[in-house]
């Protein structure tokens, strides 16, 4: 059967997970990747014995990939999306998709099926287990989750400056806000709240609250007091069913099961010969996607999936703008 044929646009954190992925699928064949900084794709290209480019539209030209990552700074993503489609290939894009919700639309409307975006949270190991325990603990009364960690971004002056001011909510709760939709459904209304950012400085602590389709309440903390970047712990989420508590902690650490009735708790923990950190996530997330494209399937997260993320990350946007203005009135 044929190998498909796949690149990577952006050798960076994320790009380096794209790459594995398609080097190690057993149906993908990665045939080149490209960064504006050219030893960063030098070096992926050395390691994966594929081409480097310093240019997508030179790599998009010279190779005839079936299959595009799009892992570049996120200002970016439009551009690189449209010109993998353009090339003819599926593009695959880190989240969030687009920097606005215009160019998400855009995006979404122009790819249809052939664009997929990779909220890789749905493939960590703890929340695949929520998943299923959702889909047979019947009502869901309650989702809480907090993600605080103080990432290299947050912490760098020069790369502080840079940050757009909703960097929190578009980057970090984001992922909370797929998970959600995920695990619970689409939300139905919400309201938000941020601590006081110094002007001209981006926001450091989210709350949201939100009531979804199916009645179930949430709320999501998200924060950059924390600790440094992949120490622990940084996340937990909390499901309250109709007759027991779901526990994740730090994505793929622990899951534990509470009955309300007899005193018994059950945790799962991954085995000490499986690897189950946050690349792997990012790996079957990828290889998730790869599957689908193979099986002519449509993609796990589509461009309206992401879409949807995004519109209700600028509703939380909209929201905190709103509170702080009232608290300044
Ligand atoms: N899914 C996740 O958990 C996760 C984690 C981190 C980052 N991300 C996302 O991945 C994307 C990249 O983030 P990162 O942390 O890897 O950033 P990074 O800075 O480490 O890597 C981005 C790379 O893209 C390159 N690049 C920028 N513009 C380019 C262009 N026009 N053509 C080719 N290369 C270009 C840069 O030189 C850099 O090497 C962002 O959208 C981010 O939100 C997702």
């Amino acid at each position: 059967m044929r190998e498909l044929r796949a690149g990577v646009i952006g050798c960076g954190w994320a790009g380096q997970y794209h790459a594995q992925a398609y080097a190690e699928h057993p149906r993908a064949r990665l045939a080149a990747v490209c960064d504006v900084r050219p030893e960063r794709a030098e070096t992926l290209a050395a390691r994966y014995g594929c081409r480097a480019y310093a240019a997508a539209e030179t790599m998009l030209a010279q190779e005839s990939l079936d299959l595009v990552s799009v892992a570049t700074t996120t200002e970016t993503h439009a551009e690189m999306v449209e010109r993998g489609l353009h090339a003819g290939a599926a593009v695959f894009c880190e989240k969030p998709l687009a920097q606005d919700v215009r160019a998400a639309e855009a995006m979404a409307r122009a790819a249809g099926a052939r664009l997929g975006v990779n909220y890789n949270r749905r493939y960590a190991a703890g929340y695949a287990r929520a998943k299923a325990w959702v889909a047979e603990a019947g009502r869901i009364h309650y989702v809480t989750a907090t993600l605080a960690q103080n990432v290299p971004l947050a912490r760098t002056e020069a790369l502080r400056a840079n940050l757009p001011r909703d960097f929190l909510i578009f980057d970090a709760a984001s992922h909370l806000v797929d998970l959600f939709r995920f695990l619970v459904g689409e939300p139905e209304t919400l309201c938000a709240q941020a601590s006081p950012p110094a002007p001209g400085a981006f926001l450091t602590d989210l709350s949201v609250s939100l009531r979804f389709a199916s009645g179930c309440v949430g709320s999501l903390v998200c924060s950059f007091a924390g600790p440094e970047w992949g120490q622990l712990p940084i996340e937990r989420l909390e499901i309250g069913g109709a007759s027991e508590r779901l526990v994740v902690d730090n994505l793929t650490q622990a899951v534990s099961w509470c009955g309300y009735q007899d005193d018994v708790m059950r945790t799962w923990q991954p085995s000490i010969f499986e690897p189950t950190g946050y690349g792997q996530s990012m790996l079957a997330s990828v290889h998730g996607w790869i599957d689908a494209c193979l099986a002519g399937q449509p993609p796990p997260v589509s461009g309206d999936d992401a879409l949807r993320t995004l519109q209700l990350c600028s509703q939380i946007a909209a929201s905190v703008a709103a509170e702080t203005a009232q608290g300044a009135g």
